[in-house]
């Protein structure tokens, strides 16, 4: 029996939501571990289209167990919304299918404002979050005055809690001249959804442990990626959680040894949202070939992403930090048209070479990439399933990938569609 943990290997968006609802439809039970509603997964099931933020993926399909982790921190209302969105899809959920930890973090009104005020007052330094109020609530959770599912249960303790935490952003908000945030009107609004959302809230770690005996297949899917890991990535222009894969043990409660496989989601090229250092940022024509072949906008805000070659430097390093056992190749066929490919295997800072990303942010964008050059394979590869009918070009390109790298390909995506993989190993039995 193996569980598998699912994560981005570059800036997020590298394809997971395909990939992860193929691995659900083989799980028992799909955990969210990290993030909030900044992620944005498409799942396109039986010509129905679920663009899922916050719900693990799981939610979709009948007999599975999703559950929303400690690790993670919910908006309420864009949770409910997002619930009635996928009911009226016909999807039943109920506290049988959905389960809620009740130590999440709230991320409410006054988080989501402070996201705004403080990308507003930032001018050139500001992250270019997605402004849902994700940093500012993860940063109450480890001041120790935040909100959490648990203190839905009681109006009294609420207030007190509301007190606490208003304490400090107001004394952050009259310094920077904004309104000050009341508290009555929150808590009757709290109040009101506080049933809706407790009726899914259990002790997920006890939960996971019960599955865990009953030999239930788990599927730990995390969001964003490794380089927006708040630790790990590219920082400050990182989000606030921990996106790497053994952060899916604390994001639900259990032991490392229960993540038996870890898969990692690499797009064939590299793209990024939001603010921050990009090596292999392609600026030209090819840069805005590669975001139309792609489709790179986000899911999530619309905004367009930025797009670059493939950064095997990256990768390597991002595989190494999350303990990756084989990676996901995606969007192979976006690459179909290039006449040439270029593959990031080394970077150059003054004259000298270093095979790593350094950790300061001022070194990250001196950074000068060292590129090995590939032929294109000028056809197409769309919808491809078999390793011996991909071009000899492309399967060059790929060789050479793993190599780099140093993980093996699991698999190999060739078009949005789910059954247009090339499938190498199947995690959950490797
Ligand atoms: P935050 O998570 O909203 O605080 O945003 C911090 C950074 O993470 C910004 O650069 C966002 O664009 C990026 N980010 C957050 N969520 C995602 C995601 O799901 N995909 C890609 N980038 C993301």
């Amino acid at each position: 029996m193996k569980n598998v943990a699912v994560i981005g290997s570059q800036w997020g968006d590298e394809g997971k939501g395909k990939i992860v609802d193929w691995l659900s439809s083989e799980a028992d039970v799909v955990a969210r571990f990290q993030g909030g509603h900044n992620a944005g997964h498409t799942l396109v099931i039986d010509g129905v289209t679920y663009k899922l933020r916050l719900l693990p993926s799981g939610i979709v399909r009948k007999n599975k167990i999703s559950i929303i982790g400690n690790g993670v921190v919910i908006d309420p209302w864009a949770l409910l919304e997002e619930i009635e969105e996928v009911r009226s899809k016909g999807v039943e959920i109920t506290s049988k299918n959905l389960i809620i930890s009740e130590s999440a973090n709230l991320i409410l009104p006054f988080h989501k404002e402070m996201d705004e005020i403080r990308e507003d007052i930032a001018g050139k330094a500001k992250i270019g979050t997605t402004r849902r109020g994700i940093g500012p609530a993860y940063e109450d959770k480890v001041g120790r005055r935040s909100i959490r599912v648990m203190d839905l249960l009681s109006q009294k303790n609420l207030s007190q809690r509301l007190e606490t935490v208003l304490m400090h952003h107001n004394a952050i908000r009259k310094g920077l001249g904004k309104e000050l945030y009341e508290k009555n009107k929150l808590i009757t609004e709290l109040m009101n959804i506080a049933p809706k959302i407790l009726i899914y809230s259990q002790p997920v770690w006890k939960k996971i442990n019960e599955f865990t005996k009953n030999k239930k297949k788990i599927l730990f899917e995390g969001a964003q990626g490794i380089l927006l890991d708040v630790d790990h990535g590219t920082y400050p222009f990182v989000t606030s959680s921990n996106t790497v894969a053994s952060s899916a043990a604390t994001g639900v409660g259990c032991g490392p040894q229960n993540i038996n496989y870890v898969l990692g989601i690499t797009k064939a090229y590299t793209t990024r949202v939001g603010e921050g250092p990009f090596p292999t940022e392609l600026t030209d024509k090819i840069g805005e070939e590669l975001g139309i072949r792609g489709k790179e906008f986000g899911t999530v805000t619309s905004r367009k992403r930025r797009c670059g070659w493939f950064d095997g430097v990256l990768v390597r390093q991002t595989i190494k930090i999350s303990g990756i056992d084989g990676i996901a190749l995606t969007k192979l066929d976006v690459l179909d048209t290039l006449e040439e490919i270029k593959m990031c295997v080394g970077y150059e800072i003054d004259g000298k070479k270093i095979d790593y990303l350094p950790a300061s942010l001022e070194e990250q964008i001196k950074v000068k990439p060292i590129y090995k050059v590939f032929k294109g394979w000028l056809q197409s590869t769309k919808g491809i399933k078999n390793l011996e009918e991909l071009p000899q070009n492309a399967r060059n390109y790929i060789k050479e990938l793993e190599n780099f790298i140093d993980a093996k390909i699991s698999s190999i995506s060739t078009s949005p569609e789910r059954n247009d993989t090339i499938l190498i190993e199947d995690p959950f039995k490797a």
